[in-house]
Order: C-alpha cells, then structure tokens, then sequence
C-alpha cells in the first residue's frame, strides 16, 4: 500500500490546525470566534456587508479602517458608543467579544501595537452613553485626525 496519501493527508490537517491555533492566540479578548462570526452575521453585516466593505452611502467601510479609530484620541471610546454597537441586543460579555473580533478580522494592520482588547467592562460603561444625533459631528471630526485618510 502507498502511505503517500495519507501522509499528505495528515501533513495538510496539521497545517490546518495549526493556521487556526494561531488565528485564536492572535486574536487576545475574543473568548470565541465562532461566535463573534456569528453575531456579526446577524447583527452587523446587513450594514456592513459580510466582508467588511460597507457601501458607498451610508454605511462605512470596516476593513481596511476601523481600527484606525484606536489612534486619534477619543476614537476608541467612539466605537463603543456608535448606536449600531451601543444598543445591540447582546450581552456585554459578547459585545466585548465581537468588538475585539471585529477588530482584528477587519483591521488588524492599523490596530495600534499596544492595543489593549475591550473589556465587557469598558464596553458596559461606553453603551450607557450611546451617540444620538451627535455621531456624524463627532466621527468627522475623529476622522480629521488621522492622516491621509479619505472614507
Ligand atoms: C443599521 C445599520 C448598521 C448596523 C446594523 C450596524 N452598524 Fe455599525 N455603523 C453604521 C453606521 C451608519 C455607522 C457610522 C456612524 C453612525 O452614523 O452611526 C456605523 C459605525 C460603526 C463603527 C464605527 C466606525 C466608523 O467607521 O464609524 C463600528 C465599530 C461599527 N459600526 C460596528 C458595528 C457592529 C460591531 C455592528 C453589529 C453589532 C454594527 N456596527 C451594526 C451602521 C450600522
């Protein structure tokens, strides 16, 4: 019998397995891809489309930006408080989970190196102070600082 096979066989799952440990230790603050993937299927990407791309109305762009927020001062406290995030009907455990998620699928180039994932804490105490009508003032303004950006 040729062993080949199934030695690549096992060589190919190996690798699979370890592509995905790494994608879960790269990813500190997400307790659970999985169901980050699926909250945001659910919650967010009817906006955000699945990958991220938003549209070129009114719903922004993820990849590519969203991380860019964690590097002007008071970005990072913005992206807790935008409505589509403040007033999602999930716990903060999981809000906190699919932020960091979030994050790291969409952005991980911009995220800052010292990048600290959010806490349900933190997340909890942003969601109380969801932005209202405010938001477009405060995210152009947010999006003044950073350099060279256009979105
Ligand atoms: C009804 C459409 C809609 C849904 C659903 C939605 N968003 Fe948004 N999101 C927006 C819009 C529009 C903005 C721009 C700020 C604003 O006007 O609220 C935004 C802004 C953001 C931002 C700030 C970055 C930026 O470019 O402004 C983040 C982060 C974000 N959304 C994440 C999420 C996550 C995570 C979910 C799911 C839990 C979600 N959104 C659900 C429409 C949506």
């Amino acid at each position: 019998m040729n062993a080949r096979p199934l030695l690549v066989a096992a060589f190919a799952l190996a690798v699979v397995g370890a592509a995905q440990a790494t994608t879960e230790e790269a990813m500190p603050g997400v307790y659970d891809a999985r169901q980050a993937h699926s909250d945001y299927k659910l919650k967010c990407q009817g906006c955000h489309r699945p990958d991220g791309s938003g549209d070129a109305l009114s719903n922004p762009p993820m990849n590519g930006h969203v991380a860019r927020f964690l590097q002007v001062p008071g970005g990072r406290e913005f992206l807790g408080r935008v409505p589509g995030v403040a007033t999602v009907d999930l716990d903060d455990v999981r809000l906190a989970n699919l932020m960091n998620w979030t994050l790291y699928r969409f952005d991980r180039e911009n995220l800052p190196d010292d990048f600290v994932p959010y806490s349900a804490t933190e997340i909890s105490a942003l969601r109380k102070r969801p932005l209202r009508a405010e938001r477009a003032g405060v995210r152009e303004g947010l999006v003044a600082q950073m350099s060279g950006v256009k979105f």
